[in-house]
């Protein structure tokens, strides 16, 4: 059975003393969640204020990029070594937002996430078509093309160990979710995709979440189909209330 994780894209939200008091609200609202895991990923600059307001508790830390070398000469980038160190376990890569304004491509989303799993930080990959791909009928297209490419190189290993986000970009802060089935239909899609690289069974224990308008009162119905194992949240996670509710959707 894959355990769900559902985690908490903060996105260029929250000052450092506002991330910390949201973490400290959301502390005390699942401390008796144990059937999900509980992810936040707040900006650079609160990871380390964060990381010390989580300790102890049932919340894990998250960053939303890093570059992919270890240090060097790469002015305003952060590295997986700069990550680990300040105790994120888990990093967001290829979030739609990097592919739309910052040129991140399949190639360095590929790079990424092989960093990443070099300093044994679990990446959170995100896919997703734009509208008009999917009125165009391509999504299974763009879909492929972000799994395979940005899976290349991974052993079974990594590839147990990576999560994959099903992030539709027309969905992403506009109010507009997929409908579970449409949800489900990509999922299954990209379930299948993996066994055809690996196996059944490794296809079998990934996890793949769903993101893109997920609310308190949308969570249960996307969570009850098959191939949907949590959530990346957006705007619904910068409050520790709402946030919580979804963590707890079973609740
Ligand atoms: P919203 O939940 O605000 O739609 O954002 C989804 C998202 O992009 C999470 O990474």
């Amino acid at each position: 059975m894959r355990k769900p994780i559902i985690a908490g894209n903060w996105k260029m939200n929250k000052t450092i003393s506002e991330a910390v008091s949201l973490v400290n609200s959301l502390k005390g609202l699942v401390v008796n969640t144990t059937d999900v895991e509980i992810i936040v990923a707040p900006s650079y600059i609160s990871l380390s204020a964060v990381a010390d307001a989580i300790k102890g508790s049932n919340i894990k830390l998250s960053a939303q990029d890093m570059y992919w070398e270890k240090n060097g000469a790469f002015t305003g980038e952060i590295s997986p070594l700069m990550l680990k160190d300040t105790g994120c376990q888990f990093v967001i890569i290829g979030h739609s937002e990097r592919r739309l304004y910052f040129a991140e491509t399949n190639e360095t989303v590929n790079k990424k996430v092989k960093s990443a799993h070099e300093y044994s930080i679990r990446p959170i990959m995100c896919v997703g078509e734009k509208l008009e791909e999917r009125e165009a009928g391509t999504t299974k297209d763009i879909i492929k093309d972000h799994v395979i490419n940005g899976l290349s190189g991974l052993t079974e290993e990594q590839m147990l160990a990576t999560v994959i986000a099903y992030e539709p970009v027309w969905a992403i802060g506009t109010g507009k979710t997929a409908t579970p089935d449409q949800a489900q239909e990509v999922h299954g899609f990209i379930r299948e995709l993996i066994s055809g690289i690996y196996s059944p069974s490794i296809a079998d224990s990934v996890i793949i979440q769903y993101g893109g308008s997920v609310k308190p009162d949308n969570i249960a119905e996307l969570m009850a189909k098959p191939d949907i194992d949590g959530g990346l949240i957006g705007g619904a996670s910068l409050d520790a209330e709402s946030f919580a509710k979804i963590v707890n959707y079973k609740a």
